[in-house]
């Protein structure tokens, strides 16, 4: 079976040591790319992630990099041009939440999620775009929520950064489709992660809505990847702006 992606070809997962960010590296270099990740905290996790890789046959970097810091970004995008000098696919994985409700929430706990989550994503994509618009080619793939889609009680912060992201995918879309890049959005729903086991308003949520999932099972970080991997790969060729859910057919 022929793999998506080419020889050679290179992915940068921000946020990408664990959780789906992890299995996105993972089924990347499973289709052929080499990988870097990009990780925040967890330097174990990151470099068990890259020995994986490279079990695969793939070149793989880590690098540690808070995507809320441009100095960090630079750093990031510094670090993949001098190890693999091309950059094919990037996918804005880096995410967090404060969950609680919005007559209670600080201004920290508003600003500091839109900031790691639609901040960072900004920041990124605009170094990414730099090497893509040189080469004329590349995909985007922005990791949102269904919660930016539908809106979620307990996550005003949270809804409000992700719907953002969807949006900016679109923008992003529009504006350098000129250039042969796609960007798309992935939102998922439920993903059984370090993410929705943290105890707060998302783990009654889950509980919640479980009785709402038409396939009746949470998803899996692999759910997502294998979401993620299409639209990075010539087979969606043809779609770009576009917001791929991938929730167990939880929201309309
Ligand atoms: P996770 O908490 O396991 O992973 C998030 C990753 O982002 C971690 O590796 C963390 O270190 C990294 N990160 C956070 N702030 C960062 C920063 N400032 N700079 C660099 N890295 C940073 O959670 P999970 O579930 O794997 O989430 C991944 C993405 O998927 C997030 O964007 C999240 O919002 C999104 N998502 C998750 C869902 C779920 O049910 N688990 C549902 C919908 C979306």
């Amino acid at each position: 079976m022929w793999n998506l992606f080419e020889e050679g070809s290179v992915a940068l997962v921000t946020g990408g040591a664990r959780g789906i960010g992890r299995a996105i590296a993972l089924e990347l270099a499973a289709q052929g790319a080499d990988v870097a990740v990009n990780y925040r905290g967890s330097v174990n996790k990151a470099e068990s992630l890259k020995e994986e890789i490279e079990a695969m046959g793939r070149r793989a970097l880590i690098v540690q990099a808070d995507v809320r810091e441009r100095d960090n970004v630079k750093k990031l995008f510094k670090a993949v041009k001098k190890e693999f000098g091309r950059l094919d696919m990037l996918v804005n994985n880096a995410g967090i939440i404060k969950d609680g409700y919005l007559i209670m929430m600080s201004e920290e706990s508003f600003w500091s999620v839109v900031e790691t989550n639609l901040g960072g994503a900004f920041r990124v994509t605009q170094e990414a775009l730099q090497m893509m618009c040189s080469a004329r080619r590349g995909a985007i793939v922005n990791i949102a929520s269904t919660s930016g889609v539908a809106g979620q009680e307990g996550q005003t912060n949270y809804s409000a950064s992700k719907g953002g992201i969807i949006a900016f995918s679109k923008a992003v879309a529009k504006e350098y489709a000129k250039y042969g890049i796609r960007c798309n959005a992935v939102a998922p729903g439920f993903i059984e992660t370090d993410m929705t086991s943290a105890k707060g308003a998302a783990e009654t949520l889950k509980d919640k809505y479980m009785d709402l999932i038409p396939l009746g099972r949470f998803g899996s970080p692999e759910d997502v990847a294998n979401a993620a991997a299409f639209l990075l790969s010539d087979r969606s060729g043809y779609i770009t702006g576009k917001v791929l859910t991938v929730d167990g057919g939880l929201i309309g």
